[in-house]
Parts: structure tokens; sequence; C-alpha cells
């Protein structure tokens, strides 16, 4: 008799998903007055007393289990005939289904930090349009009518309105800022700037900048270059050297561009410094009085300074990444390396 219950067990086991009339014939199968556990039931009579007890108990528990199978296939027959699927019962002694832990963008990643050691300096975070008209992105800011910068060549223009581009530079946002408000300000913009250039590992038409501005009484050049200095170590680490360069640009006088020393190879030059020492980072300089005027702030009263850094370039030498398109390209085996890093 034991050798009959395990044979009827694992046919039940086996029991696959059904139509209704097939689980019924099943049943009666197993069931019915001439199935084969009550026929089990009519043979356990005649049996000695002493095989009784365990029998009776395999018995009875392969009888519920063939009415428990019987009953969940036909409840999921019912379902499938409404058109809805059955559901696999959860293994529960599974173990749980690993969550992968995503991973922040290594843009993103910077331009936090940068907010952050802006921040401690007072500084607020403000933003504006990436599609910009001419004025915001190079009037006001003192680029003259001739200005490369304005050629089709560098900027996208909107085809049907010459007026409006997609913004070359993050320093738009600080005309808005100082338009719409008073001094004392003092903000970082950063956000996304837009160029005509052929992608290589070194350009890219899109990319992401900072661009920074004080306005109050008596701003000075020291103060510019101590804040650099401060952001310098903070981003780069405490000993980074600063070392400003006299450039040019149309809406600051006078402007330098920061270049910061290189923590790869601490001065003893690198591929990454290209053996000079030095990292460029950022340009900067006092606002130009004309460029206060433009957005009604009074240059007499009133003096400041602004800078802009491209985020992208920060990052390459944080992380030593040597092509910009990586980027861009979602590769999840670059973006999982900065998985670590909030
Ligand atoms: N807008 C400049 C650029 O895109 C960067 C820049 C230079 C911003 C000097 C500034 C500045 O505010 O003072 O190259």
């Amino acid at each position: 008799m034991i050798e009959d219950i395990k044979k009827i067990w694992s046919e039940i086991e086996s029991f696959a998903e059904k139509e209704i009339e097939e689980i019924e014939y099943f049943r009666i199968k197993l069931l019915g007055k001439k199935g084969v556990i009550t026929g089990l039931f009519k043979d356990f009579k005649q049996l000695p007393p002493e095989q009784k007890k365990e029998l009776g108990k395999q018995l009875n528990q392969l009888k519920n289990f063939a009415q428990e199978r019987i009953n969940e296939a036909k409840e999921n027959a019912e379902l499938g005939k409404k058109g809805f699927k059955k559901v696999e019962k959860p293994d529960l002694s599974k173990p749980a289904n690993f969550i992968g832990v995503g991973s922040r963008h290594p843009v993103s990643i910077v331009r936090n930090q940068i907010n952050t050691i802006f921040s401690r300096l007072g500084y607020v975070i403000s933003e504006g349009p990436e599609i910009e008209d001419d004025w915001h992105n190079f009037t006001a800011l003192n680029f003259p009518e001739n200005h490369p910068a304005r050629d089709m060549q560098d900027t996208f223009f909107i085809e049907k309105s010459p007026d409006i581009a997609l913004r070359t530079h993050t320093s738009s946002v600080q005309v808005r800022v100082m338009k719409n408000s008073k001094p004392p300000i003092r903000t970082i913009s950063p956000g996304r700037v837009f160029r005509n250039e052929a992608i290589s590992a070194r350009a890219h038409c899109i990319f992401h900048q900072v661009e920074g501005l004080y306005i109050d009484k008596d701003v000075s050049f020291a103060d510019l270059k101590q804040t650099l200095y401060y952001f310098a170590q903070e981003m780069f680490g405490s000993g980074t050297k600063i070392r400003l360069r006299p450039s040019f640009f149309p809406f600051t006088e006078p402007s330098a561009e920061m270049d910061v020393s290189c923590n790869i190879c601490k001065d003893k030059g690198c591929p990454i410094c290209k053996y000079s020492g030095w990292i460029e980072v950022l340009g900067c300089g006092m606002v130009d009085p004309k460029v206060l005027e433009n957005c009604n702030i009074d240059s007499k009263k009133y003096s400041g300074f602004a800078f802009g850094m491209g985020i992208e370039r920060i990052v390459l030498n944080k992380y030593h990444i040597n092509d910009l398109r990586l980027f861009f390209e979602n590769d999840e085996r670059f973006l999982k390396q900065f998985e670590a890093v909030i």
C-alpha cells in the first residue's frame, strides 16, 4: 500500500494545469466512488490494527493533498476562462532579488560638489533658459556685433528666428540675475551649454558649465582671487596652487584664466597636464562696468567679479578620463565606476 500511496502522490504533483473537464475526470479517477484513493481506504479496513496507525495518517494526507491540488487547478482554470493569468505562488524561502544600486553621473557628482563649495560661501543657485535670445547671450555681455562667437559656425541659431539661439555659455544667466535682482548678488548658475563643434575626444557640442557672480560695493580682484583659491583647495585638495594668467573676455575687465597645479604628477609633468604641471580650469574677471549698466546696476556704486568653468574638464582631470564622448554614451561599464561616489 505504501508504494501505491507514493505513486499516486507523485502523479498529483506532476498534474499540470488543464481544462475543467479534465480536472473533473482526474478527481473521479482519484476520489470518485471507484477512485484509486477511495479504493485504498477500502483496502485499509482489512489491514491488521498495528499497520493502521501509520498508514491511516498517510492515506489521509494523500486524500487532502489530492483535494487541495484539484481545487487549486479548478480555480486556475476558472481564472483562465475569464482571461486572467494564473499567479504563481511566491516561494517565500527564496533569497530576495538583488536590487541594483544606481550611480550618479560623474558630471552630476562634480556639479553637486561645486554647488556645495560655493553655497558654503553664501552663493545661491540660479538657473536660466537653454534657449536664449541674442541680447542675454551676447549683446548685454558686451560682445561686439561682429564677434566670431556670434557666427553660425560656433553657435546653434534657430533658423527661422536668428535672434534666438541655444546658449553658448551660462554667462547669460548672470545677465538675467542682475536684471531681476538688486545687489548684493552672490550666485552660481550650473547648466547645459551648446556649441556648434565637431564631436571628438576633446570637444562636444553639448557640455556643462557653472557660472559664478558676485556683485556688491567695493568688490575687488583680491576677493576674486581668494574665492577661487578657496574653491581650488576644496575641489582639488588642500595644498593645490593656483595661478592667474591675463586673458580676454568681452564681459570682464581685467580678465584672467585660472590654472591649478596638477595633483596627479605634483608638478613633475604628466600627460594629463601636458607636462606643464598646470591644468586650466576657468575664466574669470571683474564684471565690465558696461555689463553692469546694461543690466541696470549702477557701476559707480557697485563692482563685482564673475567666473565660468566647464564641468566636464574638471571631471576629466579629477577622474583621469580621456574621452569626452563617454559622458554621453550611458555605457553602464563606465557609469558603474562611480557607484561609490555620492
Ligand atoms: N563664458 C566663458 C566661456 O564660456 C567663461 C567665462 C569667462 C565666464 C570669464 C565668466 C568670466 O564669467 O568672467 O568660455
